[in-house]
């Protein structure tokens, strides 16, 4: 039922308060809100519409998904918002980086990453990342060999790691995938505070729980520290953010970044960015898998544009088809499925009033696969991307019989937006292009039989239990190999 009120704001106007579930306690604890959070998110959009308000646990949350309202909070009045209190689970492993930092803290972070991601430096690098890939493929030789069927999401995070490593960090970082993995594994979890007896504990109480946590943050710390020293003695990469991190000003205390800071940026560049371009691999993979049609058209696509040959970045402005399959997958399986924010101010967002120190989640989920928004939203159609389609409403216009919109930008956010955008999007659109090209080129991937995947909101959007499929090489032998 909708609950339509009317407050009263500071300065004497009248504002009505979004829609919602009513009730003070929403899901009673956060806890529960952790079992289905992705059908509740998309529920409350589908009953309540674009700004939602609901009581979680003690905090009052507004949803957003409008995408004028959408705007409104990532970049029209994104000064009224900061990261908040569901950020404080990452600083347990991120530390205080680009990603959980405001105001002038973040934008120096930013600055001395951001020439590492510009486009055309990315483009001049693809030779790493199919290099890469390729030996990902030959480790696949003897699954294809074998037909026995083969969990690939480890080994998407791992080809994530990988080109992470060769392309930021300057050294390959899958040599501590031992010491890391574990740790990651246990942070994603450990992230989201769900109000679990716990996680509310002072950290000085000494329980298990509390003695993994700090073994865990002392494994990253440990890792990120030796990639630190190896730079400092000379070895390393001289081109890598390792070194310019080393090199840079501070602009706030106008010192060197301190060992602190600097691990803390790397433990964010690490930790955003292998899960979510590996989750977004797996997903892109397993959507293909399931889409024998896709998979034609897209195979088709390649033969024409490269007969056989390894891409470039060059290349990936001839293959329409190929971004349109990678563009619906982060549509469908967006990795980062929320993000969240507190205000700073009062704030009206679509005409309702949102007081000061509460939070705003942007479920970007809920946002695309919102019915109003796109047609058949559960659907996977890489056509809705094609070039013919540019500029057409998402909601099937005429044909549906609906009034057409035209796309609006906030329609569709994988990487977020304003200046808070993702830093890392061109790196994995590079990524999961080339990748996504050079694994259709050689091998032909089908879902294993009795191995259902499920969606998992946990910081990223992991497929789970995992995308098991089997293997076979693609087409006559000649194209198994690409040409030296
Ligand atoms: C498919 C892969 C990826 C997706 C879907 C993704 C998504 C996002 C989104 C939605 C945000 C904004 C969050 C917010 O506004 O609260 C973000 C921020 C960020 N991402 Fe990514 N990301 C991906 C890959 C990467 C990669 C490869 C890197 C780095 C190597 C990276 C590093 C970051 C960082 C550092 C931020 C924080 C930026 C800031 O606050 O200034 N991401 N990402």
């Amino acid at each position: 039922m909708r609950h339509r009120t009317t407050i009263t704001d500071p300065v004497g106007k009248r504002q009505e308060q979004a829609p919602g579930p009513g009730g003070s306690v929403l899901f009673g604890a956060l806890s529960s809100f952790k079992k289905d959070t992705l059908r509740l998110l998309t529920e409350l959009q589908r009953q309540y519409g674009g700004v939602v308000r609901m009581k979680m646990g003690p905090y009052l949350v507004h949803q957003v998904t409008d995408p004028e309202a959408v705007r409104h909070v990532l970049q029209d009045n994104a000064r009224n918002y900061v990261r908040g209190r569901f950020y404080r689970g990452f600083h347990l492993f991120f530390g205080r980086g680009m990603l959980t930092t405001d105001g002038a803290e973040w934008r120096t972070r930013r600055a001395v990453s951001r020439p590492f991601f510009h486009r055309a430096a990315l483009r001049a690098r693809s030779a790493t990342v199919t290099d890469t890939v390729e030996e990902l493929l030959d480790r696949w030789e003897p699954h294809a060999r074998s037909g026995r069927p083969v969990d690939i999401t480890d080994d998407m995070m791992w080809l994530a790691m990988g080109i992470l490593g060769r392309m930021l960090f300057g050294v390959d970082l899958r040599r501590y995938a031992d010491r890391l993995l574990p740790a990651v594994r246990f942070s994603l979890k450990a992230m989201i505070l769900t109000g679990e007896v716990k996680q509310m504990l002072p950290r000085w109480v000494p329980t298990a729980y509390q003695r993994r946590l700090k073994r865990h943050q002392r494994t990253l710390n440990d890792v990120m520290d030796e990639i630190i020293d190896l730079h400092r003695r000379g070895g390393g990469s001289p081109d890598s953010v390792v070194a310019a991190l080393l090199k840079a000003t501070h602009e706030v205390t106008g010192e060197p970044f301190t060992q602190r800071q600097i691990r803390a940026e790397l433990k964010t560049l690490f930790l955003a960015g292998h899960e979510t371009t590996g989750c977004a691999l797996a997903w892109t993979l397993y959507a293909i898998a399931r889409h024998d049609d896709v998979r034609t058209r897209l195979d088709a696509e390649l033969t024409t544009v490269l007969g056989g040959r390894v891409p470039t970045a060059e290349d990936v402005d001839d293959l329409p088809y190929l971004r349109a399959v990678v563009d619906e997958s982060l549509r469908l399986y967006p990795p980062i499925w929320l993000f969240p924010r507190d205000t700073v101010a009062d704030d009206r967002i679509g005409g309702h009033h949102v007081p000061a120190g509460s939070t705003v989640l942007v479920p970007v989920y809920a946002a695309h696969h919102n019915p109003a928004v796109w047609d058949d939203p559960e659907t996977y159609a890489p056509e809705r991307f094609c070039p013919a389609h540019a500029g057409q409403g998402t909601n099937g216009g005429t044909r549906t019989g609906r009034t057409p919109r035209q796309r609006d930008r906030y329609d569709y956010f994988p990487f977020g937006g304003g200046a808070r955008k993702c830093i890392g999007m061109d790196l994995a659109l590079l990524e999961l292009r080339l990748a996504v090209a050079m694994v259709v080129q050689r091998y032909r991937l089908q879902p294993a039989a009795d191995h259902p995947v499920r969606p998992t909101a946990l910081v990223s959007l992991r497929p789970q239990p995992g995308v098991v499929v089997h293997i076979s090489h693609n087409g006559p032998a000649e194209r198994k190999t690409p040409p030296a």
